[in-house]
């Protein structure tokens, strides 16, 4: 297969970090399609560990050409920032390696300020729980035809008339939320100011990755966040203001539909999430503590307790299928040895009625109870398997009772932040 895309089938964390660095060495190509720096990927490479955000995770690797396609939102300020502490740890980051769709939006001040200042006027029910980064106010102005874009910061009078064009809209936003106006002059000189910075990586993307594409280069289309978290398919409106699935791959950079060969869904072998909005194999219990604490669940971008619970197969089969899922990678295994009993969720209760699908309707989502099957768990350890062999007997019948119930194989089974402590089924770059 010559292009893979990579995402994440449950509420983000799932650890597409490792698989997308474990798949990118195979790559010549990784590119970013949607979210920002609400992202946030940890890869574990020998003795050292990357915290990226917003740089494509292929970065990290030497030869290879990351890209961020107009599907994201970019903090140029944020950006320039990564770029640095990535430099700092020794990695190699120039326009040659790296390039930003010049058609990309760009998140400003003016966004995360109207994030934050939302989400503390929300009252309980209303809040997201967003990462507070200006990502949804970033894509609102994109569809509202108000962003400024990369390409914009090269020429001055655009710069200023997008700027003027997006103010119009937030100055009275802000008023009525109580922020204090913003200086027009001071954030188009900061602009001009980061413009030399991220000009150099400028580029048409869709053209790069065609022309990549056409030669026979393979590409590696980097989802962020979960498809449960899909601005369509999600739990809305406790979701992040972007398509994560699939299908944004191609629009997310400019290229055809065709161009997707291989689906690859991240799955962890329990579920978490962070940030507000229905859950409904969550556990307020000893077992939610203890997946929390052996999975060190907590947010790469804001540090944030993740909310943990049973592997919900109804939620996965659901977004395996709306993403076209060829294959799974299935993370974290090892987090669930130890457990008497594990127990899956495979449909809902709603009303004495069984569904096989979580409900769109707000209503009818707080009324589903989870329709749970029962498995016994494994005492030995799975941390760091390499093959089937070192696996436990209960552990090859849970993640073949996974296969199953979510209706799409198992390609790649990962066992520790470890990128070679990784049980390879399918390699999804294989012809
Ligand atoms: P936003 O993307 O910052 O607007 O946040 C919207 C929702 O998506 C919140 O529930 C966030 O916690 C969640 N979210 C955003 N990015 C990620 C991620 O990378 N992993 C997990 N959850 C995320």
């Amino acid at each position: 297969m010559a292009n893979v895309v990579v995402v994440g089938a449950q509420w983000g964390d799932e650890g597409k970090g490792k698989i997308v660095d474990w798949l990118s060495e195979r790559a010549d190509v990784i590119a970013r399609f949607q979210g920002g720096h609400n992202a946030g990927h940890t890869l574990v490479v020998g003795e050292k560990v990357y915290k990226l955000h917003a740089l494509p995770s292929g970065v990290v690797r030497g030869g290879k050409l990351s890209v961020i396609g107009n599907g994201v939102v970019l903090d140029p300020w944020h950006l320039v920032k990564e770029i640095a502490t990535i430099r700092g740890q020794g990695v190699d980051i120039s326009p040659e390696n790296l390039m930003i769709a010049e058609n990309t939006p760009l998140i400003l001040p003016i966004h995360g300020e109207l994030d934050r200042a939302r989400e503390e006027a929300a009252s309980k029910g209303t809040k997201i729980g967003t990462t507070g980064r200006g990502i949804g106010p970033a894509y609102e102005d994109k569809v509202g035809r108000r962003s400024v874009r990369v390409a914009d910061l090269a020429d001055d009078a655009t710069l200023e008339a997008r700027v003027d064009r997006a103010l119009q809209h937030h100055d009275p936003l802000r008023k009525g939320l109580g922020i204090e106006a913003i200086d027009r002059d001071a954030l188009v000189a900061q602009l001009k100011e980061i413009a030399s910075e991220i000009l150099p990586y400028a580029a048409p993307v869709w053209k790069v990755l065609n022309e990549k594409r056409k030669a026979g280069k393979r590409i590696l289309f980097e989802g962020a966040q979960g498809a449960l978290l899909d601005i369509d398919f999600g739990t809305y409106p406790f979701v992040t203001s972007s398509n994560v699935i699939a299908g944004q791959a191609a629009t997310g950079v400019g290229v055809g539909p065709g161009s997707i060969e291989y689906v690859l869904g991240i799955v962890k072998a329990y579920t978490t999430r962070v940030g507000e909005g229905p859950f409904p194999t969550e556990l307020d219990d000893a077992d939610g503590q203890r997946l929390g604490e052996r999975g060190h669940e907590f947010g790469t971008t804001t540090g944030r307790k993740r909310r943990c619970g049973w592997f919900d197969a109804a939620l996965v089969r659901q977004t395996c299928a709306t993403s076209g899922v060829t294959g799974i990678s299935l993370t974290k295994l090892d987090v669930l040895d130890g457990f008497e009993t594990l127990k899956i969720c495979v449909g809902y209760d709603l009303d004495g009625e069984r569904l096989d699908y979580l409900p769109t309707a707000a209503d009818q989502q707080a009324r589903c109870t989870p329709i749970y099957e029962e498995m016994p768990g494994w005492s030995e350890s799975t941390e760091g398997a390499r093959s089937w062999n070192d696996l436990p007997a209960n552990a090859i019948k849970y993640v073949k009772r996974v296969e199953e119930l979510i209706e799409c194989p198992v390609a790649l089974l990962s066992t520790s932040p470890e990128r070679d402590d990784t049980i390879l089924v399918t390699d999804p770059f294989a012809d």
